[in-house]
């Protein structure tokens, strides 16, 4: 089976490439450079070219505030190019593996979201990757929608290489406890993507599932057990409210994600968040 990996040079593709070595399936990485997926005849040659099953997309606009002034930008890769490669999964039965966000939610509520609760994004990100989820939709292509949270790697920028850097740096530093939601460590989901794949569990399963690490937490306690497993007693951590740091988008207060179902339809189990922090800070060194 042959599989197209786009945005492969992201936090979940270079996970994805430390993962399928051992497959007997052809794993196909491209990046923005050589496979953009905003250029629809380059998408389709690709797939002819090599006889593409499957494509796992990796590839997004992720820059949550820059987004609010670049919407062009942020809905041409998060939308009109998954729109892109929806149409071209229809047109040549490849099936669609998606990545989406809990970003999709307004955050207003208490309860874990569930995959059919109505998305209501509070910004341009947000918004942009629900028109991506609704393209798909529309042009019913075969396929898996994975909204994930919070992720982070060993691979790319994220909130735990920042913390690191800044309580090495730093004698306090101020994190907001008024946000709450899941970490997840992007060598999880990547396993379970690899996981249905390589069994073919995604035949007959088609839809949105949830997934992110167990256990739900703020900003501030995660914060607080990174400066822990990397043994950072100098830093002092305090807790502050969102209002305290204005940024140009709106948050969702609480985007936890309900796993049941992607649990009950893969059986799988899903990590406990701080088991899989230690994993990765392992992997960046510590
Ligand atoms: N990061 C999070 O906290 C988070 C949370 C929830 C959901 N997600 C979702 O999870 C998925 C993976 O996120 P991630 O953190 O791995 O993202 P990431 O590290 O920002 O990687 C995204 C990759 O997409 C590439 N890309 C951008 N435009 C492209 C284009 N036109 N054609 C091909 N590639 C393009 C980027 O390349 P350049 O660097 O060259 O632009 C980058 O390598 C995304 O769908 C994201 O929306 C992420």
């Amino acid at each position: 089976m042959n599989i197209l990996i786009t945005g492969a040079n992201g936090q979940l593709g270079n996970e994805i490439h430390n993962l399928e070595k051992d497959s007997k399936n052809n794993y196909f990485f491209t990046s923005r450079e050589n496979l953009d997926i905003t250029d629809k005849g380059r998408i389709q040659k690709y797939i002819s070219d090599n006889r593409i099953e499957i494509i796992i997309n990796c590839a997004a606009y992720t820059a949550v505030e820059k987004a609010e002034e670049e919407f062009k930008r942020a809905d041409l890769v998060n939308h009109i190019a998954v729109k892109n490669l929806a149409e071209v999964s229809k047109e040549n039965s490849v099936f669609l593996i998606h990545i989406s966000t809990d970003y999709v939610f307004g955050g207003v509520g208490n309860l874990p979201y569930k995959e059919d609760d109505i998305a209501n994004p509070l910004g341009i990100y947000g918004k942009t990757k629900f028109a991506g989820e609704q393209a798909i939709k529309d042009i019913g292509c075969k396929a898996l929608i994975i909204r994930t949270a919070w992720l982070y790697s060993s691979f790319g920028n994220n909130f735990v290489k920042t913390m690191i850097r800044l309580i090495s740096e730093k004698e306090s530093i101020k994190v907001v406890y008024d946000q709450i939601g899941s970490p997840t460590y992007a060598g999880d989901l990547a396993k379970i993507i690899i996981d249905i794949v390589e069994t073919r569990k995604y035949i007959d399963n088609e839809g949105i599932y949830h997934f992110t690490n167990e256990g739900v937490i703020s900003w501030y306690d995660f914060a607080v057990e990174i400066a822990n497993q990397v043994n950072n007693i100098k830093c002092r951590i305090l807790p502050c409210r969102s209002d305290e740091f204005p940024t140009k988008v709106k948050r969702p207060a609480y985007s936890v994600l309900d796993k049941a179902k992607i649990k009950e339809t893969f059986n799988i189990d899903i990590p406990y968040w701080k088991e899989s922090l230690t994993k990765c800070i392992k992997k960046i060194g510590f």
